[in-house]
């Protein structure tokens, strides 16, 4: 008897390189929890991302920065339980790989050690390129980021979009040819104007997955909180909302208190 979950053709870094090449868009999600990851990896997503916008939709924090290893480890390793096809990617949090690419290395290791994930992501080019190598050395795979990378929210000072004068879309191609060249299997492009990131796309072998980077990529991503409309009070343009969870779950709950009120919760037939 196997002791390992039931066999599916599982989503590799293999499979997203094939796909670029015959065209076929690559679709990635966020999770941060066994329930959620269920559900988006039965659907049939790609890829997961455990990413450290955790820190906002979950904890409630202002920005991505307040999370911690364990916190994101803890997130990682719920939704590794529930998840069979998909590429599980979990962000390293802000402060765990800045210091020296030894700091970087000890933090993928925990992730990897600890959560069974099978990539992490990391914000940043040049300046984080010696990391990324070693990462890459230990047989790790690595998604880079660029664009708008929240976890420099505040060297920038705004979400606005990114990479619009010339001098920051020279370094972003740049980067994307350094991080391509370094290994990474796949680069996540935030917020940039749309024929930037199709030219990036274009010039690389490995796939580009865009959020607010629009249909030139090779995938898109975006927060499954936001998607799905359980978050209501954050709406840039790139946003599409596929369902309104916020309004339904809250008129269950509504429905809910109303019923224990009214005693009509629970019947006779509710209760033994
Ligand atoms: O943390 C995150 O959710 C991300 C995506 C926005 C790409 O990095």
């Amino acid at each position: 008897m196997s002791i390992h979950k039931k066999e599916e053709k599982k989503v590799t870094t293999h499979v997203l390189h094939e796909m670029k090449s015959r065209g076929e868009k690559i679709s990635m999600l966020t999770a941060y929890d066994f329930s959620m990851a269920r559900v988006v990896d039965q659907a049939g997503i790609d890829v997961i991302l455990v990413g450290d916008s955790a820190s906002n939709v979950m904890a409630g924090h202002e920005t991505t920065l307040p999370i911690t290893l364990d916190q994101m480890i803890y997130h990682a390793s719920s939704v590794v339980r529930g998840v069979n096809r998909a590429l599980v990617v979990v962000d390293l949090p802000f402060g765990s790989y800045q210091g020296n690419s030894k700091e970087a290395l000890a933090s993928t290791i925990r992730i990897m050690k600890e959560s069974g994930a099978h990539a992490i992501k990391m914000e940043g080019g040049e300046e984080i390129l010696e990391s990324i190598k070693r990462i890459l050395t230990a047989g790790v795979p690595v998604m880079g980021h660029l664009g708008l990378t929240p976890q420099s929210i505040y060297k920038f000072g705004t979400y606005t979009v990114r990479a619009t004068e010339d001098a920051e879309a020279e370094k972003l191609i740049r980067d994307s040819k350094m991080l391509e060249e370094a290994g990474c299997f796949a680069i996540v492009l935030e917020k940039i104007p749309a024929h930037l990131a199709q030219r990036v796309a274009e010039n690389l072998t490995i796939p580009v997955i865009g959020i607010g980077a629009g249909s030139g990529v090779d995938g898109q991503v975006l927060v499954v909180h936001d998607m799905l409309g359980i978050t209501n009070e954050f709406s840039p343009r790139f946003l599409r909302r596929y369902a309104n969870l916020y309004d339904l779950m809250k008129g269950a709950v509504e429905h809910y208190i109303t019923d224990v009120k009214s005693k009509d919760f629970p019947n006779a037939k509710e209760q033994y």
